[in-house]
């Protein structure tokens, strides 16, 4: 047993998807949850930006004594390869995880990828998706946009205009007769229902939020990691510019009110 808590990071609000999922799976765990409010998105960035703003965040959770780390975004998962090899507690990423959901799920070998401009770029769904099964096509698809309609909370199921820009990023890939597609950017499992009207229920959506956390459940119950089912876990978030949206849109994100947990965290 092992009290530590999980710390889990974003460039926002997308981890909370991977909280989530947390919260319902593994709901001893305390958490220590990072959103980098302030230099959001990630995704549109150089792959050293991406580097250097992911050895921040790992540092910042580090000084929780963290017993796991997650990196709850797709794009940090892809591209910052080198702050991550310098990890030293367990850590999960949302890659590989969900790499193999899809490689499972799919029945014709076709597998979509939402991401960020940066993950798509990088080829690490590809490359991983590709390691398990070589015979997957894989069609990447980038879709910036559906960053900034999370972070302004118009995730709604009848939003009209989320609506449409979900129908022209999917098109193509739909075209092509992918029949499962990863949610490669954590922020999109939060649009699910909207991508799923549009795929239509044919297609297997894969939340890589979700994905990384029944991950570290798995290496949590393997090491002797895990908490003690009795606890009742604990939260707090940390964003480096308090938004006042942050807590309003995690609200209709989480389903609960965050606000009195919420603290700054400056970055240097
Ligand atoms: N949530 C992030 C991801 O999973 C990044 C969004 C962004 O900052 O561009 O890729």
């Amino acid at each position: 047993m092992d009290k530590r808590p999980i710390g889990i990071f974003d460039s926002g609000l997308g981890g909370l998807s991977a909280v989530k999922a947390v919260l319902k799976y593994l709901p001893e765990e305390d958490i220590v949850y990072f959103g980098d409010t302030q230099r959001v998105p990630y995704g549109s960035r150089s792959a050293e930006t991406i580097e250097s703003y992911a050895k921040d965040d790992i540092a910042f959770l580090e000084k929780f004594d963290c017993k796991l780390i997650m990196a709850a975004c797709g794009t940090v998962s892809s591209v910052a390869v080198n702050a991550i090899s310098e990890i030293k507690e367990p850590f999960v990423g949302v890659v590989k995880p969900a790499a193999k959901a899809a490689v499972n799920a799919t029945r014709n070998n076709k597998i979509g990828v939402m991401a960020t401009w940066a993950t798509i770029n990088s080829g690490a769904y590809t490359k991983e998706i590709q390691k398990t099964n070589s015979d997957v096509e894989v069609l990447g698809v980038s879709c910036p946009v559906l960053v900034s309609l999370v972070e302004n909370d118009w995730i709604d199921e009848d939003d009209y205009i989320s609506r449409e820009i979900i129908k022209r990023y999917l098109t193509p890939i739909l075209e092509q007769g992918v029949d499962t597609i990863i949610l490669g950017c954590t922020h999109f499992p939060h649009l699910a229902p909207i991508i799923q009207s549009v795929c239509g229920d044919n297609v297997t959506l894969i939340d890589n939020g979700f994905e990384a956390v029944m991950e570290a459940k798995e290496i949590l119950e393997k090491s002797g990691l895990a908490n003690d089912k009795e606890h009742k876990g604990t939260a707090q978030y940390f964003v480096s510019d308090k938004t006042q949206n942050f807590s309003m849109i995690a609200k209709s994100l989480l389903g609960i009110d965050i606000s009195n947990k919420v603290s700054l965290k400056e970055i240097k």
